[in-house]
């Protein structure tokens, strides 16, 4: 149970961040401010709702099934879970809570701009360790081949 909660929760979490982070730049570039605003709202309800217990189910779920093990890949992952928690709960919500607020009232001034810069620079630096995680776990349970793993004879 665990480890289809981790699997689960580790490939969603990481494709979640990857939806608000394309949405975001997409709607930014070619939307109008009310489908900004609209995506704004969006990312905070469901988007939220949806992301924050994933990452806490691939974290605490990670960490369980982590208890007895010990190596490079685990160890690498173990020191990564805090990094992206104190990114996500302390960078990505409260970005994502004020931007909704401010582009709802038709506030896209500087502070909006910056705000919405640090976001992105915060949802890319996440995306980037989640990646890590699951291109790791995979590694771990043999279903993405390490590339400086010796190839497997053809015959
Ligand atoms: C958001 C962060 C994380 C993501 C995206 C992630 C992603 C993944 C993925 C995709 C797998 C492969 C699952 C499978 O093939 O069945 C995996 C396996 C694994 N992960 Fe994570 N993981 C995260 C955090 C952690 C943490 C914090 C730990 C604790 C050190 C951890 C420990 C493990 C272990 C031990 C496995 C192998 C499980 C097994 O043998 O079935 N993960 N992870």
């Amino acid at each position: 149970m665990p480890k289809r909660v981790h699997m689960i929760a580790g490939l969603l979490a990481p494709l979640c961040i990857a939806t608000f982070f394309i949405s975001t730049i997409l709607t930014e570039l070619f939307g109008s401010q009310a489908e900004v605003a609209q995506l704004k709202l969006l990312i905070v309800t469901p988007g939220l709702w949806i992301m924050v217990p994933l990452m806490a189910a691939a974290g605490g779920s990670g960490m369980f099934l982590a208890r007895s093990r010990k190596g490079r890949l685990v160890d690498s992952k173990r020191k990564r879970m805090p990094f992206i928690a104190a990114n996500g709960l302390f960078v990505l919500v409260p970005c994502a809570i004020v931007l909704s607020r401010w582009a709802s009232a038709g506030a896209f001034d500087t502070t909006f701009y910056m705000v919405q810069a640090i976001e992105l620079i915060a949802g890319a630096t996440n995306l980037t360790l989640m990646g890590l995680n699951a291109r790791d776990g995979l590694r771990m349970t043999g279903r993405l081949r390490s590339r400086s793993a010796p190839a497997t004879p053809s015959h």
